[in-house]
């Protein structure tokens, strides 16, 4: 299929379940299922995995010793790049960032922070000024200079190499709803963008009559569109394959703005949690279900039938927002 020519490396293994959400689909008067992508396999799990599949898989072939990246300092990105890097025996260095300007004791130190001492990582903190991609490639310099052979993880591992583990995710799916009659949407947190991309071609082209929605996470939907779209238009030229439907972005549910928790998204992963036993994590899937709610509740999704919801992890940022 579309990506099969492509080198990558086996993290998640098995296709991660879909389940029905059957009392948050009672109180929203909608069937609701749930892909739980926060369930694969390694370092506590989420999307990065499926990207780290081909971004793994180039490094090993480019013969590095080190995966380099970087990520604020809840970062789940930076999380699972180390524990790929643990498993593949390679060092792993992050540049963290702090994007609150107020940040508790228990943002700077606890939750995901804690599990990047655990897995070995060598953290640097980001400077104030360049940005992460900059500073990235900078020190990839100095590894270099020092001996390493680095390989350079984007933020997010959002780029077209990156991305293509979520057009596989969509082949995923397409088998996975072939029992789900009239699906009417998925929904998707929108960030660096590789995972709404991805989904964007992949579904186009397995599932066509599918509607993607991706809600904001970090910026406005007039911001965010160029970010995805720029990635997207990468990947179908890459995969030779066409893109046509125009790409739906929320943008009113991350104010104010990344790494802050909002009302709606609180709200969410409270009824999520109190009605299913899921944990969603306040920076990304709380933000993604509060706009699927109101999503619902204001009639805006196209047809009335069954939604998917795309859980692409992030609880172990909860303990940062004790
Ligand atoms: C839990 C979670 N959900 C969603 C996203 C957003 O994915 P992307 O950066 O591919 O847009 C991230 C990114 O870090 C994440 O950690």
């Amino acid at each position: 299929m579309l990506i099969d020519n492509y080198p990558k490396i086996e993290l998640v293994g098995a296709p991660t379940p879909i389940e029905y959400l059957p009392r948050l689909s009672d109180y929203a008067e909608r069937d609701i299922y749930i892909k739980r992508d926060d369930l694969t396999p390694l370092g506590l799990g989420g999307n990065k995995l499926r990207k780290l599949e081909f971004l793994a898989a180039q490094a090993l072939q480019e013969g590095a010793d080190v995966l380099l990246t970087a990520g604020a300092i809840q970062s789940n990105h930076v999380r699972q790049t180390a524990a790929v890097a643990a498993k593949l025996g390679l060092k792993c260095m992050a540049i963290l960032e702090n994007p609150l300007e107020e940040a508790t004791d228990s943002y700077q130190h606890n939750g995901n922070r804690l599990l990047l001492d655990l897995l070995g990582v060598n953290v640097l903190s980001a400077q104030v000024g360049p940005s992460l991609a900059e500073q990235l490639s900078t020190q990839a310099e100095l590894l270099q200079a020092q001996g390493f052979r680095p390989y350079v993880v984007p933020v997010g591992g959002s780029n077209t190499l990156g991305s293509l583990g979520y057009v596989g995710c969509a082949q995923e799916i397409m088998h996975q709803v072939a029992d789900i009659p009239d699906l009417s949407a998925v929904i998707v947190a929108s960030g660096s963008g590789g995972t709404h991309a991805g989904l964007s071609v992949g579904l186009e082209h397995y599932l066509p009559q599918v509607a993607l929605v991706g809600v904001t996470v970090s910026r406005s939907s007039v911001q965010q569109q160029p970010i995805v779209e720029a990635l997207r238009q990468s990947l179908a030229e890459t995969l030779k394959v066409n893109v046509k439907q125009p790409l739906e972005l929320w943008g009113e549910f991350y104010a104010p703005g990344y790494g802050y928790t909002n009302d709606s998204g609180n709200e969410a992963l409270n009824l999520l949690a109190q009605l299913e036993g899921i944990f969603l994590d306040p920076v990304y899937t709380a933000k993604a279900m509060a706009g699927m709610l109101s999503g619902i509740n204001s009639h805006r999704f196209a047809g009335s039938g069954p939604l998917l919801f795309i859980h692409t992890g992030g609880s172990p940022a909860l303990f940062a927002y004790s």
